[in-house]
């Protein structure tokens, strides 16, 4: 397992830009809950933030892709509004240890 980061650098509701294994990812967290994602999105295959490291976020429970407005859920990925409704973000999967987020 790799450390990403600590779970206190990811703002509660928000998320975080951070290099993964092999892919830029980004971070969602909510509490003590961390989901981690590519950063890119399913409608054009571009990254999610604004600028590099800018995401927008909705009330810890959506993150909005910076282009065309596709948000996608915090907890499994899916994007429940927009041009690639339906579709998903990939998943990576990491876990919270001591309070760090591992990639596994
Ligand atoms: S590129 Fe993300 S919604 Fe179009």
């Amino acid at each position: 397992m790799t450390a990403l980061c600590a779970l206190e650098a990811i703002a509660d509701g928000g998320a975080l830009a951070v290099e993964g294994a092999d892919a830029p990812l980004v971070l969602v967290r909510r509490g003590e809950e961390v989901w981690a994602y590519r950063n890119r999105c399913p409608h054009f295959s571009v990254p999610l933030d604004y600028r590099p490291g800018e995401f927008s976020t909705y009330r810890g429970q959506v993150l909005m892709c910076a282009h065309h407005s596709a948000l996608f859920r915090f907890e499994d990925g899916h994007c429940i509004e927009g041009p690639c409704a339906g579709s998903r973000l990939e998943a990576v999967p990491v876990r919270v240890l001591e309070r760090r987020v591992m990639l596994l």
